[in-house]
């Protein structure tokens, strides 16, 4: 694996998913020093604020054996993306400058960059991540971009499959309320996924919230919350901004957030979320602490899919 950015970087999906659960199943907590990423960096840039991904990444990359330097974004010189611009506004180092530098000091470059959600244009490009990854000779890890943030999806995949290991299970992606304008990432990012894993998404969000056609295909939209929701072996909550008109807040009604009495319509179901949440907003607190709610569990998986990411990642490395 060259990258990961994206689903597509994956050559057998299944078999990624398969490696996180077996990893996660070995329970073992471990700091290597002569792990697969001995003598080797990781550099992780963020944009935006993270607590899962940054720790779990840093984890993962210290238990290979690697030396983890993280820096927030908001503290360095800010970055051109356009080629061929004249650069005498605001930013002062172009991204194809960065790339290059940055890969003669470390061997693998995590991106975390959020989508501005006032240029939908701008953002479906996911031009950063992906010019620095056109520019730069090193893997890079996608944080969450714009678009997509597939570590928190192959931590979706696994945790579901962990539960499901014989029977494709009934998903449903509902959104639910949020007071803030959110990225469509971890949505898009899902619906990507589990395409890749011949699995059949329900989505249910209220009017203006229907996710671009790219993601959706394949899946199944249900206007009527409780109708998606019965008979459902797993419920993936999730918040995402409106894409027409783009990235604002349409709809706070708290008839969407998830209540005991409507994951009584599932088929016993396992109520998921990728965190941070929102409690009596998203979700009640009768939910998120009943044994439905599987959300720790999932978060905590997420080291062991950074780590398998990683591996893979290193082995074109040349350790
Ligand atoms: N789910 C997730 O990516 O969490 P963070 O934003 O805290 O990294």
């Amino acid at each position: 694996m060259k990258n990961f950015y994206s689903a597509a970087d994956v050559a057998d999906i299944e078999r990624l998913v398969d490696q996180v659960i077996a990893l996660k199943d070995q329970g073992l907590r471990t700091t290597a020093t002569q792990g697969p990423g001995s003598g080797k960096r990781m550099l992780l840039l963020f944009f935006n604020s993270s607590l899962r991904t940054r720790l779990s990444t840093e984890i993962a990359a210290r238990s290979l054996g690697m030396e983890v330097i993280s820096m927030d974004m908001g503290q360095s010189w800010k970055w051109e993306i356009t080629p061929g611009v004249v650069m005498s506004a605001d930013s002062a180092e172009h991204i194809r400058d960065a790339a290059q530098v940055i890969s003669s000091y470390v061997d693998i470059v995590g991106i975390r960059c959020f989508p501005t959600l006032q240029d939908r244009a701008a953002d479906k490009r996911d031009a950063l991540i992906k010019t620095f990854i056109r520019h730069a000779d090193v893997p890079v890890v996608n944080l969450e971009s714009a678009q997509l943030h597939p570590l928190q999806s192959l931590t979706d995949m696994a945790t579901i499959r962990a539960h499901f290991a014989e029977k494709v299970p009934r998903i449903v992606l509902s959104w639910a309320p949020h007071p803030k304008a959110l990225p469509h990432a971890v949505a898009q990012s899902f619906l990507q996924w589990a395409g890749a894993m011949q699995w059949q998404v329900t989505i249910t969000h209220p009017d203006g919230y229907a996710l671009p056609e790219d993601y959706t295909r394949g899946h199944h939209y249900e206007p009527d919350q409780r109708k998606a929701l019965t008979d459902a072996d797993v419920v993936y909550l999730k918040n995402w901004s409106s894409h027409d008109p783009y990235g604002q807040v349409l709809n706070t009604d708290p008839d969407w957030m998830m209540t005991t009495e409507k994951m009584a319509l599932t088929n016993q179901g396992l109520c998921m979320h990728c965190m941070p949440i929102r409690r009596n907003v998203v979700a009640t607190d009768e939910v998120l602490d009943s044994d439905c709610c599987i959300m720790y569990e999932q978060a905590a998986m997420r080291e062991q899919a950074a780590q398998v990411v990683l591996q893979e990642l290193l082995k074109d490395t040349g350790s």
